[in-house]
């Protein structure tokens, strides 16, 4: 694994916008592997200005994200789908038709899933996948305990997770329980990840990530298996681990 340890969050986010820039300058048709939540906001806000500078075109880009809470429209404002629409698709030049997001409200969530999975293998693979890490190890919502050899799947999130996430919410029944997710064999499979990580809250996963022998209770720690991985993380997320 290679491990850049940034001053904090901008430059944390700074640094992921230009991996991403460099990727897409070498392959202009890339392929990424997004995420959302709270870490990427800041890359996207990058990203967005290196395309209004001109420094990097997102007309070729592919685009496939990690994952969306089963049961939420793409309308409503806490799925995944509205988050990327809002904080990053809307304001550069991708193609509508490059972009593919999980459906919430599928009817028939295996086909889904499987459909989904057939659209990223005839892409061929993701050439980079950008992942946040949740406060239990989880990647994309692969929660603790999954196996490890898994393709797109619904998922029921764990306790932590929901309570994790409840900040974004009302009230405790709005918060999905389930969601649908990439497993870590889809993960596994892109040729080059960047996982994300500030913060002191991230500190402990992010040394049992590096650290800790590779185990399903930590399912970033998988990722020590992987040829290209690189860690981006700010100087309280990576304490646990320099000290
Ligand atoms: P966060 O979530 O970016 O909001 O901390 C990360 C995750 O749960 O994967």
């Amino acid at each position: 694994m290679n491990i850049i340890v940034v001053k904090d969050y901008n430059e944390m986010s700074y640094q992921a916008a230009q991996l991403i820039a460099e990727q897409i300058t070498k392959k202009r048709n890339s392929v990424l592997g997004l995420a959302t939540g709270s870490t990427p906001e800041g890359m996207y806000k990058e990203l967005i200005n290196l395309n209004q500078e001109d420094k990097v075109d997102f007309s070729e880009v592919i685009t496939f994200n990690l994952d969306e809470y089963y049961g939420l429209s793409p309308e409503n404002p806490q799925s995944y789908c509205f988050f990327m629409w809002n904080k990053f698709f809307k304001h550069v030049n991708i193609k509508k038709e490059n972009i593919h997001l999980l459906n919430g409200i599928t009817e028939n969530v295996n086909k889904e899933c499987k459909q989904y999975e057939d659209l990223i293998k005839k892409s061929d693979r993701i050439d980079l996948q950008v992942l946040g890490i949740g406060d239990n190890g989880h990647i994309g919502f692969n929660e603790p305990d999954i196996s490890l050899n898994t393709q797109t799947h619904l998922v029921n999130l764990t306790t932590k997770t929901i309570k994790a996430n409840s900040r974004f919410f009302n009230n405790v029944q709005e918060i999905p329980k389930q969601a649908i997710t990439m497993g870590i064999g889809t993960i596994m499979r892109a040729r080059k990840i960047i996982l994300l990580a500030n913060g002191k809250r991230k500190a402990r996963v992010i040394e049992r990530t590096i650290n800790s022998p590779i185990t399903t209770k930590v399912p970033a720690s998988v990722l020590q298996l992987h040829n290209d991985v690189t860690i981006i993380a700010d100087q309280e997320a990576a304490s646990k681990f320099i000290s």
